[in-house]
């Protein structure tokens, strides 16, 4: 075996990636393994890297179609250099982007009215009244992004702070707003 080869088993110890989860990749076209005169696996030291790249992929929630998708985009004749690594992290930072956006959402819309339908929570009277949000059809609407009448408030707040800039707003109406 050629020294910077690995067979799958040191892949897997240096990976953490189960054997099964390295062959299911390699059967998934994202990564390669050269095969031995004994039909053993044998894989070029960047496939960690390769594997590493997989893994945070899916923990991101991406689509392991388009995580083929960008790993298509390396060269498969020599190690990839950062300029590869460049263009395939551009590939991933739109969607990395909207994603992260759509999960800040969610963390910070936690205590507030999401739509869903409960009538539960002491602002769905004024954020979702008579559960107007069943109007937009099945789901919770307002989970990643607010509801009308909150984006609505927030434009006034932001009205409202503007014109206390210039002296005319009780602070207490601000407040309400924002
Ligand atoms: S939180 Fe469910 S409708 Fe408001």
């Amino acid at each position: 075996m050629a020294e910077s080869e690995l067979a799958i088993g040191d892949v897997a110890e240096r990976s953490g990636v189960a054997p099964s989860a390295i062959r299911f990749y390699e059967a998934e076209g994202l990564i390669a393994s050269r095969r031995t005169s004994g039909n053993q696996r044998r894989y070029d030291r960047p496939v960690l890297r390769r594997l590493a790249l997989i893994q945070a992929g899916r923990a991101a929630g991406i689509p392991l179609e388009q995580i083929r998708a960008a790993l298509d985009t390396l060269p498969a004749a020599r190690t990839p250099t950062r300029r590869d690594w460049e263009r395939f992290s551009r590939r991933w930072r739109d969607d990395l982007d909207r994603r992260i956006a759509t999960l800040e959402a969610i963390r910070d819309r936690m205590t507030t009215c999401i739509g869903c339908g409960c009538l539960s929570i002491d602002k769905c009277e004024l954020l979702n009244p008579d559960d107007e949000a069943a109007r937009k059809g099945a789901g919770a609407h307002y989970l990643a992004q607010p509801s009308r009448r909150e984006a609505q408030s927030a434009g006034r707040g932001r009205v409202l702070k503007a014109t206390r800039q210039s002296g005319s707003v009780r602070p207490s109406i601000e407040r309400r707003n924002s």
